[in-house]
């Protein structure tokens, strides 16, 4: 019943904002319709009282008929969204609010307008008999007592989430056998293979992840690579992967001009004189193991490889030689799991369980079978819930009580049923949503927020939040609960990618299939069936899948396509042309050369990523795409953006830029799209980048009204467009991420025409050409965490103006200030965790002074060719964790080798690795010994 509801309840409510905005245009533009709008207001009138039924209904016992039922509710709330939708494919631009029409557009308008109104027409008068079948009005009104109560979804709100957590509770033993192993071992001895295997949900990446994080660790191997080999992995893939964790291989793009013959010469010859430590994360299979290993020299004494797997069985066939070694991981015992339960359910009272609720807690931990996994996730799932003895109970009830048919997953289900149960509808259709993505996937924040917005999963709340920001509190709300887990934080303590762990999949998969949420064509043998012609919406894993009946697509509404070869890429444009009433399309590294046309006649699209394609230009007729919010044309190699981009009033993200530099970062590897003037008509606008501004001088005022801009990059600018930009920049608030670029490298920017208003929220920022000195302004930006500043050949140092930023974390300088010395006074950049030091010619020194960058962690140093000394009191930088070198003087070099001198300076950095350039561009690390 839980199941049904959920999707009849979100397609009820789709269907119902659709009549909203339905009837509203007929209101407007139909008024003389008057069957027609009284039709759509017994639509809407059922549809708000089968909405206020569900929620009364919603986890009620269920018995066949009443699912029955729900199901027919919303396959016709389906319906009443199909037909709706077709009829604005038909009528899209009058939807525009912003359009002045003229009287011609106004008539040939109306004769189109007739037709569709006719057709809805009956098509309403169909449905209405079938709504009349399924539930009459009055018996519905008499189940209900109409509560009007509060809404289940207004109860989101922002918990913190904390970067790596310690979940190490009850592994302690485990940890330390792994570091034994890895740590202090005879450097003699060859390769060694390390297996850790244990059931799904036992914990084992979990621990692996934290040993292979620590320093104690990383310090003992010159590289080291963590590899997901998912059930799907190409092997070719994990090998590229490996190539570009291990030899530090800067960019994908330089990854794929090489072939898989080359990629293993250069796996074998890079790792031939090094130490290296490999993860092998979730291996199922022994061919995949075996093809992984054979590319692998055995690198120089004490290279290991861990490997953890589900299956006991491969290990132990794997596993050759007695210097192998196999860990398993059981279940947590009992006081272990009962130390782990405690700590995430109580946090506010130190981890210890109140006396009254000992004894049901003691129950649920042992439903829980010793799964950390499990443990953690009930346990933080209570941690938000009443503390007394009933509401404990009533958790431990539902757990196991509706216990899915497959029995590999009873107990895994089971166990997140309670915590899925717990999510509003909203956040449920926000977690059932990575279902779309393939195993191992991770997803970046920021395309996931864009994708659940596009969805219409987001509702907008008071207070001044941006949809993107409630999107935000949904997912630092999943991650909270244990359900999502970040698979890379950015500096700042901001998620980047997440995804959810291959268990908590399974179950979401099981119940994605229940809910009819997502078509996943995921193996070649997968096809589409006729019963598909309910799906909303699709996602192909695998590029042999085909789509047999494509009459199915038409009611799609998202479709994504991760894997692609050339047979897919002839049928894209047949899918493509299939498609009608689609929302979302997400087409990312498509091998598209051309904007395909039919694109432009999905109406509906809001959301649209040919991210990665060789697209170069898009087409005038984007204008029909009146619906769109983000156009995400990032890595393609479009320059230039038509007019009629402006007609896209809803348009709220708009990227397009593409890198190509080999190693060392040009001044002129970006390139930015050129937009014709109107750029202020684009009102919705919260990012825009990278906006080329060499040609058309009015840009920078008529960026003024774009007062939400968050995110804002420009290039192209020459030194008079400064004071027009302040201008404008000083009327957006929100702003957030600036990027601004000379038009050469020895263009001057000049920011210093912003005596009041500066941006005060601003969190990055980054100035990319030449500087006569910092601009007064960016000293008071108390949000700033992160700097770049390249090219800017500053004469006096940089550091006195940004010495005073008191969150500061992120500090990267390339080339610019052109001084010898750079002094770190005292007990300035309390913050800073990084910091960059590039091509600074002249610098021969630089001063640490007392109690400077105590947070410093990581040092990069990078052709810097005068300095021959280490910095000055780099030993009082007792946090920093690593130190790298790239292309430096061979006498700063030698001072880091262990006999030298100076090594004391340095001895307590985990990490040190030197590396230079050769001749084919690659980096190669030098030994340090
Ligand atoms: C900006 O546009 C000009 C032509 O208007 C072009 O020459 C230049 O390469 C472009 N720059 C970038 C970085 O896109
Ligand atoms: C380095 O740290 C030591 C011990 O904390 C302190 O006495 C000394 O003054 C520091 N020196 C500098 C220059 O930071």
């Amino acid at each position: 019943m839980a199941e049904l509801a959920l999707s009849a309840v979100s397609a009820v409510s789709a269907a119902l904002a659709l009549v909203g905005e339905v009837s509203s245009f007929l209101d407007r533009e139909a008024n003389h319709q008057k069957d027609v709008r009284d039709d759509v207001q017994k639509i809407r009138y059922w549809l708000s009282t089968v909405q206020a039924y569900l929620k009364h209904m919603e986890g009620k016992e269920s018995d066949d008929i009443l699912k029955d039922h729900v199901r027919e509710v919303r396959d016709l709330a389906y319906d009443i969204e199909d037909v709706l939708d077709e009829f604005r494919v038909r009528v899209p631009i009058k939807f525009h609010r912003h359009r002045i029409s003229k009287y011609a557009e106004e008539v040939i308008h109306y004769f189109k307008h007739w037709n569709a109104l006719r057709e809805m027409s009956s098509e309403v008068q169909r449905i209405k008999r079938r709504m009349d079948v399924i539930i009459t009005l009055d018996s519905l009104i008499r189940s209900i007592s109409l509560e009007e109560g509060s809404s289940s979804d207004a109860r989101v709100e922002l918990r913190h989430v904390t970067p790596k957590e310690d979940d190490m509770v009850g592994f302690e033993e485990h940890k330390e056998t792994l570091i034994n192993l890895l740590v202090g071992d005879s450097r003699s001895a060859g390769l060694k293979h390390i297996w850790v295997v244990g059931i799904g949900g036992s914990g084992k990446t979990i621990l692996v992840k934290n040993v292979y994080e620590s320093m104690k660790v990383l310090k003992e191997y010159d590289c080291h690579a963590w590899i997901h080999v998912s059930r799907s992995c190409k092997i070719n893939e994990v090998l590229r992967s490996m190539l570009k964790q291990l030899c530090k291989v800067r960019k994908q793009s330089d990854l794929l001009e090489l072939d898989e013959g080359e990629v293993r010469d250069k796996l074998e010859s890079d790792l031939q004189r090094r130490r290296y430590l490999l993860v092998l994360d979730n291996v199922w299979r022994e061919d995949d193991w075996k093809s992984i290993v054979q590319a692998l020299p055995h690198g120089s004494g004490g290279s290991k490889i861990i490997v953890t797997s589900p299956k006991h069985n491969l290990a132990k066939s794997c596993v050759g030689s007695s210097d192998n070694y196999i860990l398993k991981i059981k279940g947590l015992e009992w006081t272990k799991a009962w130390n782990l339960f405690c700590k995430k359910a109580f946090p506010s009272n130190g981890g210890l369980c109140p006396e009254e609720l000992e004894e049901w807690s003691q129950k649920i931990v042992n439903k829980c079978e010793g799964l950390p996994l499990a443990i953690a996730a009930v346990g933080s799932l209570l941690s938000n819930k009443r503390q007394i003895p009933i509401e404990w109970k009533k958790l431990h009830d539902s757990l196991g009580f509706e216990i899915d048919s497959d029995s590999s997953l009873a107990i895994i289900g089971s166990i997140w049923l309670p915590s899925y149960k717990d999510l509003s509808n909203n956040l449920k259709n926000c977690f059932l949503y990575f279902s779309i993505f393939p195993e191992d996937y991770s997803i970046a924040r920021e395309r996931l927020i864009r994708l659940w917005i596009a969805e219409g999963f987001i509702k907008e709340i008071t207070g001044g939040k941006t949809l993107e920001d409630v999107a935000e509190d949904y997912l630092n709300e999943l991650i909270g609960r244990n359900l999502v887990v970040v698979s890379k934080w950015d500096f700042d303590g901001q998620v980047r990618f997440c995804r959810v762990q291959n268990l908590i999949r399974e179950f979401i998969i099981s119940k994605s299939k229940a809910e009819n949420f997502v078509k996943v064509l995921a193996a070649e043998s997968d096809s589409s069936s006729s019963t598909d012609y309910k799906i909303r919406r699709l996602s192909i894993h695998h590029s042999k899948t085909r789509w047999s009946d494509m009459s199915g697509l038409r009611r799609v509404r998202s479709l994504f396509i991760f894997e692609w070869d050339d047979s897919l890429h002839s049928g894209i444009l047949t899918l493509l042309d299939n498609l009608k009433l689609v929302r979302s399309l997400d087409l990312e590294g498509a091998p598209l050369t051309e904007f395909p046309e039919e694109i432009v006649e999905l109406t509906l699209l809001r959301y649209l990523s040919l991210r990665g394609t060789p697209v170069a230009t898009v087409p005038k007729s984007i204008k029909k795409l009146a619906y769109l919010e983000t156009l995400d044309l990032k890595h393609t190699c479009v320059t230039k953006l038509p007019f009629e981009i402006y007609a896209l009033k809803f348009l709220r993200h708009l990227l397009v830029y593409h890198y190509n530099f080999k190693n060392y970062v040009a001044f002129d590897s970006v390139q930015g799209v050129e937009v014709p003037a109107g750029v202020g008509s684009l009102t919705a606008i919260q990012k825009l980048s990278l906006i080329n501004a060499t040609k058309h001088k009015k840009l920078l005022e008529e960026l003024e009204v774009l007062v939400d801009l968050r995110k804002l990059g420009l290039i192209g600018l020459k030194r008079e467009d400064g004071r027009a930009l302040c201008a404008s920049i000083k009327k957006m608030p929100k702003l957030s991420t600036l990027d601004v670029r000379s038009s050469h490298k020895e263009e001057y920017i000049e920011l210093d025409n912003m005596k009041d208003n500066h941006p005060i929220n601003l969190q990055r920022l980054y100035l990319k050409g030449r500087l006569h000195k910092i601009p007064g302004w960016i000293s008071s930006l108390h949000s700033l965490v992160r700097i770049g500043l390249k090219w800017s050949r500053l004469e006096t140092s940089p550091l006195e103006a940004l010495q005073v930023l008191p969150n500061l974390m992120e500090l990267e300088m390339v080339d610019a200030y052109t001084g010898e010395t750079l002094e770190f006074k005292a007990e300035t950049f309390k913050e800073l965790k990084f910091l960059h030091l590039e091509k600074i010619d002249r610098l021969n020194t630089v001063i640490v002074e007392a109690k400077a960058m105590p947070k410093l962690e990581k040092l990069t140093i990078c052709k810097c060719e005068k300095m021959e000394m280490l910095p000055l009191y780099i030993s009082n930088l007792t946090k920093l964790q690593e130190l790298l070198v790239y292309d430096m003087h061979n006498n700063f070099i030698n001072r880091l080798q262990k006999n030298s001198d100076f090594r004391y300076m340095i001895e307590h950095i985990p990490v040190i690795h030197s590396f230079t350039l050769e001749r084919n561009q690659y980096w190669s690390l030098q030994k340090i010994s």
